[in-house]
């Protein structure tokens, strides 16, 4: 199943944000941008594609599913703008192109922890798909506790006059991962509670990381014992 918010670049919509937000901006700058947003969109559908096909093939050999869902995002104008600014960069496509690798991105959620890397090492071996970024979050938790496998990998897309690399941001995690980081992102953004509150629960929300961890690596002991493996 793959849950799509789909921020579809209306060339209006998309022309009329950039120009409030930088003022004159250069025509064949912003036309670039924009042919380059597709082209990302569609390396996000390549990607779904290839993690569809993963999973049902899974589902036949090994009667499991490794995908509990899946969830793809294009990210905003002003996000991207905001990002780069953070980044410390001017809005040109040369930087959007060369610093910015999550303008598509796919939520890969698991059922089990072991189901990360089975996805990960089946997906990354294709001889289309290019490696470029991984951060282990969870054998090397953030400090708040965030446990998640970060991928930009990169995939062809056939334009009208050829292929182009694309690259396209996947964030593995379990049930259990994804659980806690969507609870705990509302939680420290999107309460009008003051930031220094939130702080003080900040030691419990890790412990719970940690705590939902251990129960997703007995849940997978049970699994594995119950599959005879
Ligand atoms: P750039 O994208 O190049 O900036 O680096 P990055 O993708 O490696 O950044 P990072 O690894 O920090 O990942 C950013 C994304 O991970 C965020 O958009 C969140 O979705 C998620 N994330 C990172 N840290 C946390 C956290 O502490 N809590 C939650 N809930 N999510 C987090
Ligand atoms: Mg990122």
């Amino acid at each position: 199943m793959i849950l799509q918010r789909n921020n579809l670049p209306n060339i209006d919509q998309v022309s009329e944000e950039m120009s409030h937000m930088l003022g004159d901006y250069n025509a064949s700058e912003f036309r670039q941008f924009f042919v380059y947003y597709l082209q990302c969109q569609a390396g996000a559908k390549e990607f779904s594609t290839k993690l569809e096909n993963l999973d049902s093939e899974f589902e036949m050999l090994d009667n499991h599913n490794p995908i509990h869902h899946m969830e793809t995002r294009m990210k905003s104008p002003q996000s991207l703008l905001r990002k780069l600014t953070k980044k410390g960069y001017d809005f040109t496509f040369d930087n959007i192109k060369n610093n910015i690798f999550d303008i598509a991105g796919i939520r890969v959620i698991t059922n089990y922890l072991e189901d990360i890397n089975t996805v990960e090492k089946a997906l990354t071996k294709q001889s289309d798909v290019t490696l470029i970024k991984r951060k282990d979050y969870i054998s090397h938790p953030k400090p708040s506790g965030y446990r998640s496998l970060h991928l930009v990998v990169s995939v062809p897309v056939f334009r009208a006059d050829g292929p182009v690399s694309t690259p396209v941001e996947i964030q593995l995690r379990t049930v259990g991962m994804d659980m806690w980081a969507s609870l705990e992102h509302k939680l420290r953004y999107k309460t009008n509670v003051d930031k220094k509150k939130v702080e003080k629960y900040g030691d419990q929300l890790k412990d719970y990381s940690t705590e939902l961890n251990q129960i997703e690596t007995n849940m997978q002991e049970i699994f594995n014992n119950l599959q005879h493996k």
